[in-house]
C-alpha cells in the first residue's frame, strides 16, 4: 500500500500546491500564454508513477475533494504506515467563486486514502480526550512529517483561516503571526503545541520549509530553513541549520559550510538516505522579495549532507527562479516539482507566470530532477536505479571526513555521532 503513495501514485492538491500562491491564481497554460490552465483548483490530482512520462505527456487524474474544504497552503502529512496522508491547516482559496462570502470552516483534520490510482477524502475523527480544540488554524507555517508525526511550525492567522466575529475587509490583509510548534502523533492521535522559542526569538515562523530526517537524533530530527521569524521582511539565515528533537522537545543549531544557499521564502525541500550512513537534504527555489537576481540564483538546487553539515550545489547556472511550488521524491531518486511562481531573467515583476505574463518554461508546470546526477531531466523514469549520494558530496567526505570541524554543542554532536536505533525509515520505500 505504501507503494501507492511512493512508487505508483503521486497525489497533490490543486489548491495550495498547484501554484501555492495565496491569491489562488493558476499557472497559465504554456501553450496559450496569458491564459490560465484548464485545471480547476478544487480537485486533488494523481499521476501514475508506474510508467514513463514527460511533462507534456503526463496525465493528471482528477479526484473529487468531496466534502473536504478547498484551502491554500495546506500541510500534507504521511501517517506512520505510509498508507494515507493528512491535510491540516490552510486558508480558504481565493480561487473559489464564493471566496468573499465563505467564512473559513472550523479547524479540522482531513485524510486521503488512495486506492487504485484514485482515492477519497474523509474527515479524521478527533478523540474527545484530545486538546485539538485549543489549536487555531494557521496558514503559511513550515510543515513536514516523518515517523508518523506531523509538524507545523508557526504560521499566520488571517480572515481566510479564522472565523472573525464580523467581516472587516482590512482583515483580509491583516496577518497575525502565531508562535508554537504543532505536532500530531498519527499513531496515538495526540496533538501537541510546544514552544518554538528555541527556534526564534518570538517563536514565530512563516514561509519557510521543514524536513524530517529519520536517521539522526534519538528518533529523528525536524530541520527548518528559510522564511521569516519576525514581523519584518528579514529572511531567516540558511547558514545555520535549526533542528528539533521531538523526544526531548528541544531546539538546537549547527553552523553549516560550503555553497550555502541564499536566504529566501517559499522554496521547497526533499531528502534522501545516502550511502555510508549519510542523509541528504535538497533545497530548491525560494523568493527574495524585490530581488529577481537572488531569486534566480536560488533557482539552482542545493544539497546539505548530514552529518557533515556541508552544502554543495547543482553545477549549472539557472535562468529562472521559482517559489511556492511543491517538491516530492518519487521513483527512488527523482524530485518532481509541481507548480510555483516563476521569475525569469531580466524581466520585471509584472511578468510572473501566474499573471498574464510569461508562460512557465515547464510544460504543465512540472519539472523532474535527478537527485544523484544533480541534473534536470526531460522525463520521469519508472525504473530508475536507487538513489546514491551525488559525487560532489562524496568527494567532500573523502577530503574532509564525516563530521563538521566544530560542533555548536555537545547535544548536536551526540545526535549525529550516536543516533537512536529505534527509528523507522518511512521514506525507504521510495528510495530503494
Ligand atoms: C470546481 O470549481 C468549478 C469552477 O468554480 C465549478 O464549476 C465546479 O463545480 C467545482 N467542482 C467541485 C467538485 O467542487
Ligand atoms: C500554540 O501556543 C501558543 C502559546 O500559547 C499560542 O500563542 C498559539 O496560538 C498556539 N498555536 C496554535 C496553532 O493554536
Ligand atoms: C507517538 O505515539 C506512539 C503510540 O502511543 C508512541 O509510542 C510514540 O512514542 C509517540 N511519539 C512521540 C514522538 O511522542
Ligand atoms: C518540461 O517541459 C519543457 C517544455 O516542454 C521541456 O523543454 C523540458 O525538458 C521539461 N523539463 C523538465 C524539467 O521536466
Ligand atoms: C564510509 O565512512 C567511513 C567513516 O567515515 C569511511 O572510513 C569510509 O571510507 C567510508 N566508505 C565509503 C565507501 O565511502
Amino acid at each position: 500500500m505504501r507503494l501507492l503513495l511512493c512508487a505508483l501514485f503521486l497525489a497533490f492538491q490543486g489548491t495550495g500546491t498547484w501554484d501555492g500562491s495565496t491569491n489562488g491564481l493558476r499557472t497559465p497554460d504554456p501553450k496559450a500564454p496569458g491564459n490560465f490552465a484548464t485545471v480547476p483548483d478544487n480537485y486533488t490530482y494523481s499521476i501514475d508513477l508506474s510508467t514513463l512520462w514527460t511533462n507534456s505527456s503526463v496525465t493528471l487524474k482528477e479526484i473529487s475533494k468531496g466534502a473536504a474544504p478547498v484551502l491554500n497552503n495546506v500541510a500534507l502529512w504521511l501517517d506512520a504506515s505510509g498508507e494515507i496522508f493528512y491535510a491540516y491547516d490552510g486558508s480558504v482559496s481565493k480561487a473559489l467563486p464564493t471566496f468573499y462570502d465563505t467564512p473559513p470552516p472550523a479547524n479540522a483534520l482531513w485524510q486521503f486514502e488512495p486506492s487504485g490510482g484514485t482515492g477519497h477524502w474523509s474527515q479524521t475523527p478527533i478523540p474527545l480526550s484530545s486538546n485539538f480544540a485549543a489549536l487555531s488554524r494557521t496558514a503559511l507555517g513550515n510543515s513536514a512529517s516523518g515517523n508518523g508525526l506531523g509538524f507545523v511550525l508557526g504560521g499566520v492567522e488571517n480572515y481566510a483561516t479564522y472565523q472573525y466575529p464580523a467581516f472587516a475587509d482590512a482583515l483580509w490583509w491583516d496577518q497575525t503571526l502565531v508562535p508554537g510548534l504543532v505536532t500530531f502523533n498519527s499513531t496515538s492521535q495526540e496533538w501537541f503545541n510546544s514552544s518554538s522559542k528555541g527556534y526564534s526569538y518570538y517563536g514565530f515562523a512563516r514561509d519557510g520549509v521543514a524536513h524530517f530526517v529519520p536517521s539522526f537524533g534519538p528518533a529523528g530530527l525536524l530541520f527548518v530553513f528559510g522564511g521569516y521569524t519576525t514581523t519584518t521582511s528579514q529572511l531567516a539565515s540558511t547558514g545555520i541549520a535549526s533542528m528539533y528533537d521531538p523526544t526531548t522537545q528541544q531546539w538546537q543549531d549547527q553552523i553549516t559550510t560550503g555553497d550555502i544557499p541564499g536566504e529566501s521564502a517559499n522554496g521547497c525541500i526533499v531528502g534522501a538516505e545516502g550511502d555510508n550512513g549519510t542523509y541528504e537534504i535538497f533545497l530548491y527555489g525560494g523568493q527574495v522579495p524585490g530581488d529577481a537576481a537572488s531569486t534566480i540564483t536560488n533557482g539552482e538546487v542545493y544539497v546539505l549532507s548530514l552529518p557533515s553539515f556541508n552544502w554543495q550545489k547543482q553545477y549549472a547556472t539557472g535562468t529562472t527562479g521559482r517559489y511556492m511550488m511543491s517538491c516530492n521524491v518519487v521513483g527512488k531518486r527523482q524530485m518532481v516539482v509541481v507548480g510555483g511562481i516563476v521569475i525569469p531573467q531580466n524581466v520585471d515583476w509584472d511578468t510572473y507566470n501566474f499573471g498574464a505574463g510569461e508562460p512557465d518554461p515547464w510544460d504543465q508546470a512540472i519539472g523532474i530532477f535527478d537527485l544523484t546526477e544533480m541534473a534536470w531531466k526531460s522525463s520521469y523514469d519508472a525504473s530508475a536505479s536507487p538513489y546514491i549520494t551525488p559525487d560532489a558530496v562524496k568527494s567532500f567526505y573523502t577530503q574532509h571526513g564525516r563530521y563538521p570541524a566544530q560542533w555548536d554543542s555537545g547535544v548536536v554532536e551526540d545526535w549525529f555521532k550516536n543516533p537512536g536505533k529505534s527509528y523507522r525509515l518511512l521514506s525507504k520505500a521510495c528510495l530503494s
